[in-house]
């Protein structure tokens, strides 16, 4: 089974071949194609998984290439995490924004619109090859804003793209750790769009036992989440909000905090990661201890802003490997093998939120087999909830609209009707910095 990788050079890429190299049964991925722009980022990547591979027998080939067609053609599965404008980019999404006082998140608020605006045409570009070179492949979606990208992928690629993150799977494990409950036991009552969804209840043999957790102020303030919201808030929401929704409940704050900070999470990563790339062209540089050293500092300064604001202090010892690798794995394998799974998912909405239309991507719990990933019926979301759910998609909606038509007028609207965006001045001068400091947004006319 071939795997390709689009963005082939990118950071996470070991954890992915690392959960492949665990992989021991029938049917696993024996090829890996790695794809990149950027020749000497391949060249790192691959230097680290030859050192991961060295002690483990039949580890997957692994070859590299710049021509984005010959590495789909022939793929099973596709995963892109390709990141349009680098680092760098991610820097500047974050400094025009806060520049006007907004948030410059890379997937919330406008850091996220100006992500998507110039992601969108090459996930676009990129679903299109699929569909035509690898019609039978499944596409697994990590390009943030992961959401957007998924929709946008759809409209070419229908189910056969389906986007994951991590957050959820983490917040559920994090809900059932602290109630004393297996997680894989658990059934996670979540839903809403990707980085902004709600778990409403947590089922063990059928029985709710959020309620216990919500009760019980010690353990509602002993975990991330509980320490990040407060228990107060949780217990008026009467639900578990991903870590994302802190941008939203607490905007005011943590806008003052990425003020404030000498280095945006951007500008901060550009930095880190660069002294790692530069490492790896040293011959005689140890690529997996370096690459370990480097992702476990990032993983400790995950959102540390959001936590100092909320004065939650370090993050847990047991939150810090993500899971992103094993969303990703274990979705593979409930395809390639038809060994059925529920994993909370980005996909076509088709009526399970009866206020989204049926094209609308969402993240929800999912029965996934052979024949892809199929949304599980859930409750309802509470109001305020639909609201910022439905006001998101609008701001997608209008996003997916400019990256299509171009319009530098249906970008500005994208903005102006984003929440944590105040007002349609800002709205205009976001589009006109934007537009100044990135190449990839040229095309908006
Ligand atoms: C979480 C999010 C991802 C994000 C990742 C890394 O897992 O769900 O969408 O890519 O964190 O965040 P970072 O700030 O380290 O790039
Ligand atoms: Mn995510």
């Amino acid at each position: 089974m071939k795997l390709t990788i689009l963005g082939g050079g990118g950071f996470r890429v070991p954890l992915v071949y690392g959960a492949l190299l665990t992989d021991r049964a029938e049917g696993r991925v024996t090829e890996v194609v790695l794809h990149d722009l950027d020749d000497s980022r391949l060249y790192a990547v691959a230097r680290v998984l030859r050192e991961q591979a060295a002690v483990v027998p039949d580890a997957p080939r692994v070859t590299a290439t710049t021509d984005l067609d010959e590495a789909l053609r022939g793929a099973d599965f596709v995963f892109s995490a390709i990141r349009v404008g680098g680092l760098e980019g991610r820097a500047n999404d974050e400094r025009v924004a806060l520049a006007e006082g907004v948030l410059g998140q890379e997937t919330v608020g406008a850091g996220g619109i100006a992500y998507g605006l110039r992601t969108v045409p090459v996930a676009v570009d990129i679903a299109r090859r699929v569909a035509r070179l690898a019609p039978d492949a499944w596409v697994i979606n990590f390009t943030n804003p992961a959401g957007l990208v998924t929709e946008a992928m759809s409209r070419h690629l229908g189910d056969r793209v389906i986007g994951i993150c991590d957050s959820p799977v983490g917040l559920g494990r994090r809900i059932a750790r602290v109630l004393g409950a297996d997680p894989k036991e658990a059934w996670i009552d979540y839903v809403g769009l990707n980085h902004l969804g709600w778990v409403r209840g947590l089922r063990v043999a059928g029985r709710d036992e959020l309620p216990r957790l919500l009760a019980d102020a010690d353990l509602l303030g002993s975990f991330e989440e509980g320490k990040l919201f407060g228990v107060d808030w949780l217990r008026s929401l009467g639900a578990i909000p991903n870590e994302y929704l802190h941008y939203y409940y607490f905007n005011r704050e943590t806008v003052r905090a990425y003020q404030q900070v000498e280095k945006t999470r951007g500008a901060f990563l550009a930095d880190q990661q660069a002294r790692f790339y530069e490492e790896m062209k040293r011959p005689d540089a140890a690529a997996l201890t370096a690459w370990d050293r480097t992702r476990a500092e990032r993983e400790a300064t995950y959102m540390a802003e959001n936590r100092e604001t909320a004065g939650a202090g370090e993050r847990d010892a047991d939150d810090l490997s993500g899971g992103y690798e094993k969303v990703a794995l274990a979705l593979m394998r409930a395809i390639a093998r038809d060994e059925r799974a529920t994993l909370i998912l980005n996909v076509r909405n088709q009526g399970t939120l009866s206020v989204l239309d049926a094209d609308a991507v969402i993240e929800v719990p999912c029965l996934v087999d052979a024949n892809g990933a199929h949304p599980v019926a859930v409750a309802p979301l509470p109001d305020h909830a639909t609201g910022l759910v439905c006001a998101v998609k609008g701001v997608e909606r209008e996003v997916l609209a400019a990256a299509e038509s171009a319009s530098r007028a249906t970008a500005v609207k994208a903005f102006a009707l984003h929440p944590l965006v105040d007002s349609v001045n800002v709205a205009r001068k976001l589009v006109e910095g934007y537009t100044d400091v990135h190449p990839g947004l040229a095309y908006l006319r």
